[in-house]
């Protein structure tokens, strides 16, 4: 699976604790950036990984800032994007399940590390149902 990855100087750290996991995993990893702690505006890695993943040059996406929020809102601005921001990894499940979402966003501020890497784990292995009602409703999104 080709992962579009990316955070702001808020998910730095949980960018790098993710890209291990990537790695050890075997997934084919594109780092969007940031590439270090110094401060820099978060709309611009979103929209860098959701087009990547909008054009089909990516399976996935994750974004990490500080609280999440300011990813979601970015990355759901580019069409064919459906970004959830997960703290929990029931919503991680379903939010595959029921919403398909190609983009996973995070708050490095919001939750701890290992949870956050539990979310990804699950988020990642989690195959859209495929229902028709889900799919109904996603259809819906792009009207
Ligand atoms: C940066 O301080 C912070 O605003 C950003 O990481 C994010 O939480 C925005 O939504």
């Amino acid at each position: 699976m080709r992962i579009a990855i990316g955070s702001d100087h808020g998910g730095y750290e949980y960018k790098q604790e993710i890209l291990n996991y990537l790695n050890v995993g075997g997934y084919d990893v594109k780092d969007f950036g940031t590439y270090s702690k110094e401060s820099c505006d978060y709309p611009v890695i979103a929209k860098s990984v959701a087009k990547s993943v909008a054009a089909g040059e990516s399976d996935r996406g994750i974004l990490i800032c500080g609280t999440g929020i300011g990813m979601s809102i970015a990355a759901n601005k580019i069409k064919g994007i459906r970004a959830a921001l997960c703290s929990d990894t029931f919503s991680a499940r379903a939010t595959r399940e029921h919403n398909n979402s190609n983009v996973l966003c995070l708050g490095q501020r919001a939750i701890g590390d290992k949870l956050a890497l539990d979310i990804v784990d699950v988020w990642l292995k989690t195959e859209f149902s495929g229902e028709a009602r889900h799919q109904r409703r996603i259809d819906m999104i792009e009207e």
